[in-house]
């Protein structure tokens, strides 16, 4: 039998009339050591009375003798039936933030039922809603629904909808997967024609923005600038807030958003080396036009390939912290361009998306087979984190990481063998120092290898991680837009107890 509120309610309750006075009503509560009295016009409920309410008028300097406790009580508060569940009575006082509510029937008021009195029912109070026991970093927390994809951190497997991401990056194309995330479905072949078109036509960037983007590059790595880059070309195309907008015209917004994030990102590498941007050529993939306007030489096909799939395998991962970011923002009913503007500063971290780069830094430090073991030793027993293993949700082998040590196998040079061994090295040092922690390679360790191979600067591997991940955080704030309730959480207050009286100087 589900616990009801007649089971826990206080009963009879204690009451007094609205006209009797605030020191009436407080020797009422001492005699019943309560914290409330129910204020009752004849059986009805006019109000209740609480110690939070005593404590005000005593602030403000009422006189207790002469005050009444209307002045002071709560009018017309919530109540509630003596056969509601009592998990009822839980939402409405931990809502509210109410330590008291009264129990009424028939118009009548039966019962009271207090904080108290549902903390003396062991296991009313349902986990999830407890602060106290969420985890830090909110692991493991739902924050949301979503159907764009998940990941299942113990099993090694992720998905983009219904598919297996890893599958997809071995047999469809980029631009397949960012329609399957876009529309929901994987398109046919007159579908897939008629996207390219689509995103092809807008891959320049508007001339307020390019002429914008010396100066930029004079002074930003080039992840900096693109997020100054972002909030230019929203303000350019007149991006309005995504709660005044359709869905229409937002997807529209972030289709050339996605489409124009490599022709800034190039551009800001070639300008901050001294080089002429590249214009974009509309005849080459999403993932080969990037390597050319990058580098100025069109890839062969299997490097085009390769960061191909590097950027299909990350355009999505779960509620990642830049996606977090995105969402939140959009939560808030800001633009496109906010919302991605605030996901490129969360990736931009070296816990998210800022790895890849010291991932190869590290190989380089460690420099021989030989010194991998103690090189890694020393750094874990010095606290280091050692770039590249670890994740906050797989608990075995990152999947990404797997098949892009098979990206970079099949491109060869002698980097791929010499990442191997370090990899061994780590995993079995990691094991030893970090004992049941799980910690394995991620995605960014054998990122780095595949983009170095294929000749993109270290500089811009996580600007290369954020080109594809674009196409993942616009899908997100289409969703989060579509069906949007602000994002708002509540922190524990840990600090000194409040009120204290302010300090004269
Ligand atoms: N090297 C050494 N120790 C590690 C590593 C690592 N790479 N990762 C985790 N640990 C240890 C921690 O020191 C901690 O040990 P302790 O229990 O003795 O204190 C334990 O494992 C748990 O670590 P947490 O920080 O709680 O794990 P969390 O889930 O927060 O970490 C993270 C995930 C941030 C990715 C972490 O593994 C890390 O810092 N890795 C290195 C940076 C990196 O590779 N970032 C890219 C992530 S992939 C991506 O975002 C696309």
């Amino acid at each position: 039998m589900p616990t009801r509120v007649r089971d826990l309610m206080s009963s009879p309750p204690v009451t007094c009339d609205a006209d009797a006075s605030l020191a009436a009503a407080a020797q009422q509560m001492n005699e019943a050591a309560i914290g409330s009295v129910i204020v009752t016009d004849r059986t009805k409920v006019a109000g209740i009375l609480t110690e939070r309410d005593l404590l005000r008028a005593g602030a403000a300097g009422a006189q207790p003798a002469v005050e009444p406790v209307h002045l002071w009580m709560t009018a017309n508060p919530d109540a509630l039936g003596p056969d509601e569940d009592a998990s009822a009575a839980w939402a409405s006082l931990s809502h509210h933030h109410y330590r008291h509510l009264p129990v009424v029937e028939d118009g009548a008021v039966v019962g009271v039922v207090s904080m108290r009195d549902l903390f003396g029912v062991a296991l009313l109070r349902p986990a999830a809603e407890s602060a106290a026991e969420v985890p830090r970093g909110l692991e493991g927390v739902v924050v949301a629904e979503t159907a764009i994809g998940d990941v299942r951190g113990l099993e090694g497997f992720y998905h983009y909808r219904q598919y297996s991401a890893v599958e997809l990056a071995a047999t469809r194309t980029l631009e397949d997967v960012w329609y399957l995330l876009f529309n929901g479905s994987l398109p046919d072949r007159p579908q897939a024609a008629e996207f390219i078109e689509m995103l092809t036509s807008r891959r320049s960037i508007p001339e307020g923005l390019t002429s914008l983007l010396p100066a930029l590059s004079a002074r930003g790595r080039p992840l900096d600038v693109l997020r100054s880059a972002v909030s230019v070309l929203g303000a350019e195309l007149g991006w309005e807030p995504t709660h005044d907008i359709d869905q229409a015209t937002l997807r529209d917004q972030a289709l050339g958003l996605c489409a124009a994030v490599p022709t800034i990102l190039a551009a800001a590498h070639r300008l901050r080396v001294g080089l002429e941007p590249v214009s974009p050529r509309p005849d080459l993939t999403h993932a080969a036009n990037y390597l050319w306007m990058l580098l100025g030489t069109e890839p062969a096909p299997e490097q085009a390939r390769a960061i191909e799939q590097y950027l299909m395998l990350t355009i999505d991962h779960g509620f990642n912290s830049s996606t977090f970011t995105a969402r939140v923002i959009t939560s808030t009913g800001a633009d496109l361009a906010a919302a991605v503007c605030g996901a490129i500063g969360a990736l931009s971290g070296p816990l998210h998306g800022g790895a890849p780069s010291r991932a190869l830094d590290m190989l380089d430090a460690i420099g021989t087979p030989e010194r991998a073991e103690p090189w890694l030793r020393e750094a874990v027993a010095r606290g280091d984190r050692i770039m590249g293993f670890g994740h906050r949700v797989y608990k075995t082998e990152d999947p990404r990481s797997r098949f892009l040590a098979g990206v970079a196998e099949s491109l060869g040079g002698s980097m791929v063998c010499f990442a191997t061994e370090v990899e061994r090295s780590a995993v079995a040092v990691l094991g030893d120092l970090k004992a049941g922690r799980r910690l394995y390679t991620n995605v960014e360790f054998y990122a780095g290898v595949v983009m170095e191979t294929c000749g993109i600067p270290r500089e811009m591997f996580t600007p290369t991680f954020a080109a594809g991940r674009t196409i993942g955080w616009a899908t997100h704030i289409l969703e989060q837009a579509a069906d949007n309730r602000l994002i708002r959480p509540t922190a524990r207050y840990v600090g000194p107890p409040p009120p204290e009286a302010v300090p004269s100087l």
